[in-house]
């Protein structure tokens, strides 16, 4: 229980070594106290106290008075590492405030903080390279699942800076891919796209997903973690608009944070619903029957589950018009 109650000082550490750049000062270097708190223009006292605590969580290494960094912190916390994600830490960093207030949250059954995608520059900016680094674990390990060979056009609606498009288009050489996102997203999403050299073959459509139409027709859309953020009424039309785009034999495929059917579990799932719950209006997840009906309603058949190893306990739910 006690562990329960005070694992966000772990986390504190950690969003504060993230937020300092503590891992990409350091480097491939062994440097004492003094030396990290001058690159970091902090005071020794402070500085010296965290460099421990970190050595302690095992993410720097201390040996002869001086720190180093250990080799997950040197992977996925040095900038300049093709694994970092410090992004996502501090989009969680973000996430603290309202976190504090979950008790009033729960009461009013309201939001306490606003929409990472609609907030300002610096949150969206973590926002928007967070689903990139969470993307770049997952698609590797989702991409093989999904047997896009005989399409032609995916839409990757919502797709923010496009990860998933472009890791299925490196699978499948015929396909060409349109990231479907708010206007606010497109330097992200082609900044991205270019950085895989695939511009010729990934485009970028602004919109919003609610109020606008879709142009195009297209034989496969994917709408991964979007569903989460909308009501089960939005995410019904949502689905609907995906479905009304497809040629007839198209793919819908769902990704996202899927309850069991009791909505109790597993544990990220049940978890990350307080996390709409306390930054959006009617945003939660949902369970495998809720997605599946949804899904009928729009009149999609074959509506299957895909297995997928996920350490948040993503899952596919796909099925074809
Ligand atoms: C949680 S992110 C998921 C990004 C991407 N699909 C992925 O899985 O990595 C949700 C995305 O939906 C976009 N989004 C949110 N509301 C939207 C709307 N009304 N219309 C279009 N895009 C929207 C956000 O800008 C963001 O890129």
């Amino acid at each position: 229980m006690l562990e329960i109650s005070g694992y966000f000082w772990k986390t504190c550490a950690l969003h504060a070594a993230v937020k300092l750049d503590v891992f990409t000062v350091i480097g491939d270097a062994h440097l004492t106290a003094e030396e990290i708190s001058q690159k970091l223009s902090g005071s020794q006292r402070g500085v010296e106290r965290l460099l421990n605590a970190l050595t302690a969580m095992a993410l720097l290494v201390k040996t002869d008075g001086k720190y180093a960094n250990s080799p997950s912190g040197k992977t996925f916390l040095a900038k300049g590492s093709a694994k970092y994600i410090g992004h996502i830490i501090m989009h969680h960093h973000h996430l603290l405030e309202s976190w504090s207030q979950l008790d009033q949250a729960v009461l009013s059954g309201r939001p306490v903080r606003n929409r990472a995608s609609f907030s300002d520059d610096e949150w969206r900016e973590s926002f928007l390279l967070g689903m990139f680094n969470l993307a770049m674990g997952m698609a590797p390990k989702i991409v093989p699942l999904i047997d896009l060979s005989s399409k032609r056009h995916l839409l990757d609606l919502g797709g923010g800076p496009g990860t998933y498009a472009i890791h299925f288009c490196k699978k499948y050489s015929q396909l060409k891919a349109t990231v479907y996102d708010l206007p606010t997203t497109r330097p992200f999403a082609e900044k991205t796209i270019k950085q895989f050299e695939l511009t010729d073959r990934i485009q970028f459509a602004e919109g919003n997903y609610l109020n606008d139409p879709i142009e195009g027709r297209y034989d496969a859309v994917w709408l991964s973690h979007i569903l989460h953020g909308e009501g089960p009424d939005d995410c019904r039309r949502i689905i609907q608009k995906a479905v009304s785009i497809l040629e007839p034999g198209g793919m819908i495929i769902i990704h996202d944070f899927i309850l069991n059917n009791s909505m109790d579990g597993p544990l990220f799932p049940a978890l990350f619903s307080l996390n709409m719950l306390l930054g959006t209006d009617s945003g939660q997840s949902y369970s495998e029957d809720q997605i599946i009906d949804m899904l009928a309603a729009a009149g999609v058949k074959d509506v299957r589950r895909i297995v997928v190893q996920s350490p948040n306990d993503s899952g596919i739910i796909v099925g074809e018009i």
